[in-house]
């Protein structure tokens, strides 16, 4: 190690240089953040006038390894190459923490000798990945000829702190967006996974709750076929079996409709709120699935709405809902002309949001049984989205309709009343 020969050697400043360098870098974070290493490699090739330069990372062992994640000038070719930390004089700068220069590091650090070209003279300064020392940036001489010196040694530091910083900045912008797209995808994912749940709820709530009066039934029933097989018949008793029947299938009906209830829960959490704002959040959940499938979300909200009393997240699933089924169908529509609109307005007596898209629209048939339980085209479909939806605008003292699109495809419109009294699903008379 000949760190302390720098001071000796005469030196040039090169601060126009570095500028130039800083910015390079800058626009480079700006525009291709993955690229950055590459780039200042590419600096410090320059800067330092070496024959190569590089960037080697730290990975996690065993056994731990400097992984040459970027690579210019001769050495170019051995970029991903990785070599044993304690073979490389990165192992140094990272435990030393400071910019140090080395000739004949191939004495203590035989396995350089397999790298070619040979190594004649190399600086080096610590790269911090998380705050840390994490890894080293170096330049390369392969020639005893133009040495490096002092200033070299304090560029070689400072472009490789602010890359450092850089790096991180984009590292952590990558893993923001990663989170984001995940959520995003996954979210209707759970939805799907949690009409599932509800389907697998409802049918055994329904398999336990009407076994008993069905079970009645068949019994009454066979009972009757009994008294009218033996003459002289027992009008007596049949009509009392009659009657047992029409019981138990009274009975199964609550049984049914209390079930009904349960599902359709009731807006018990409204609050004040802003459906603008409930909007502007789902869109942000599921911009990510309409942006891999083309299509365009144009979002009209209307200033000066009212705000209405509302369970925000059963709302969002409403709009999820009619959203997912929107973005479903414009897959069949060519990748230039898919589009939804969503749109809030004041109303006379609340506020309004309407879902709009250019597909195909509802076929009459389908618009007949669209809020039908169960009823779906769609070979992996539940058909219980719009059902929900219905029941949840209607448990908000609001009207969830479809109206006929002006460009022809479907239009969902959600109204909501200012005053509305959320209530509970009341049984058919
Ligand atoms: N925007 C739309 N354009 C055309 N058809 C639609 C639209 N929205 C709903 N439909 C029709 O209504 C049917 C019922 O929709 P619903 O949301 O209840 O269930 P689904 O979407 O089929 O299933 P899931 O919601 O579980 O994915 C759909 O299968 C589809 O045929
Ligand atoms: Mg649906």
């Amino acid at each position: 190690m000949i760190t302390h020969e720098l001071r000796c050697r005469p030196a040039r400043k090169k601060f126009a240089a570095e500028n130039g360098a800083l910015l390079a870098l800058a626009k480079e974070l700006a525009e291709a953040p993955d690229r950055l290493q590459s780039k200042l490699t590419e600096v410090i090739l320059e800067l330092c006038q070496a024959d190569s330069a590089g960037v080697s990372l730290l990975e996690a062992g065993p056994p731990e390894v400097f992984r040459w994640t970027a690579v210019k000038g001769e050495f170019a070719h051995n970029v991903s190459g990785s070599i044993p930390r304690d073979a490389s004089p990165c192992g140094v700068v990272i435990e030393r923490n400071e910019v140090l220069l080395f000739r004949d590091s191939e004495l203590y650090f035989p396995l350089l000798r397999t790298i070619k070209p040979a190594i004649y003279e190399s600086l080096l300064a610590p790269f911090d990945v998380e705050g840390r020392p994490g890894g080293a940036v170096w330049a390369v001489k392969h020639r005893p000829e133009g040495r490096f010196d002092a200033e070299d040694a304090r560029l070689l530091m400072n472009i490789s702190a602010f890359a450092a910083a850089a790096y991180q900045a984009a590292q952590a912008r990558a893993r923001a967006e990663r989170e984001r797209d995940t959520t995003a995808t996954l979210h209707p994912r759970l939805l799907q996974v949690s009409k599932m749940a509800m389907i697998g709820e409802i049918a055994s709530g329904v398999a336990n709750e009407l076994s008993q009066p069905l079970t009645a039934i068949g019994h009454y029933a066979q009972a009757c076929k009994r008294l009218l097989s033996g003459p002289p018949a027992d009008v007596e008793s049949l009509l009392g079996a009659l009657d047992e029947i029409s019981a138990q299938a009274q009975r199964a009906a609550e049984t049914v409709w209390g079930l009904r209830r349960l599902v359709a829960t009731k807006a018990s959490e409204a609050l004040e709120s802003n459906l603008n704002e409930a909007v502007e959040e789902v869109l942000e959940l599921l911009r990510v699935n309409a942006q891999a499938r083309d299509v365009r979300v144009v979002l009209r909200l209307a200033t000066h709405l009212p705000p209405v009393r509302i369970e925000r997240t059963e709302i969002q699933h409403v709009v999820l809902n009619l959203l997912s089924n929107a973005l479903d169908v414009l897959v069949n529509n060519p990748r230039d002309s898919r589009e939804v609109v969503i749109e809030t307005q004041v109303t006379s007596d609340g506020a309004a949001l309407t879902v709009s898209d250019n597909g195909p629209g509802l076929p009459q048939d389908v618009r007949e049984r669209m809020f039908a339980p169960f009823y779906s085209t769609k070979t992996s479909g539940t058909g219980l989205g719009l059902p929900i939806s219905h029941s949840l605008i209607r448990a908000h003292g609001g009207r969830l309709i479809y109206e006929e699109n002006a460009a022809g495809g479907a239009c969902f419109r959600i109204s909501l009343p200012v005053n509305a009294d959320p209530q509970s699903l009341q049984p058919p008379q």
